[in-house]
């Protein structure tokens, strides 16, 4: 009688062990890709120019002394080009790319990243001293790698 009871207080403690374990990766299935995460964001490189907010790329005043810039990279350009911001400026800036991989980096600034095809990469940027900031792809992706830069101007 006692092997009995054993032998149900394991199953059932085996059971509630799988359904414990089946909840924890249905969550992290729903954390990893299936929920909304916004530092995971993902988009078809197709169909960018199709797709909010790339369909309108181009710089937007969302505060006193913020912008969004919503950009996309391809080869071997940036859109928008030539960037102007007042100094003292927050940037969000919010890249993809239309075809392979292209770097992002900002000269005098910590900004210096990958911008995937099929993925929104997204960086805040304070803008402080007047000048001309150099911006460059810094991933080799092609045979015009080497012209793929533009400015961004803040004054
Ligand atoms: Cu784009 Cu190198």
């Amino acid at each position: 009688m006692n092997m009995h009871l054993d032998e149900k207080i394991w199953l059932t403690l085996s059971f509630g062990m799988i359904m414990v374990f089946m909840l924890f990766t249905g969550y992290q299935a729903v954390a990893l890709g299936m929920g909304p995460p916004s530092h995971k964001e993902t988009i078809d490189p197709q169909k960018v120019d199709q797709t909010a907010p790339f369909d309108e790329p181009g710089i937007k005043q969302i505060g006193e002394n913020e912008y969004e810039v919503v950009m996309t990279l391809q080869i071997f350009s940036f859109t928008p080009m030539n960037l102007e911001i007042p100094a003292g400026s927050t940037v969000h800036f919010t890249l993809t790319s239309k075809d392979v991989v292209h770097g992002f980096q900002v000269a005098d600034t910590n900004i210096n990243t990958m911008v995937m095809p099929g993925h929104i990469q997204k960086i805040t940027q304070k803008f402080d001293e007047p000048g001309e900031y150099l911006v460059l792809c810094n991933e080799y992706c092609g045979a015009g790698h080497q012209a793929m830069s533009t400015t961004i101007t803040v004054k």
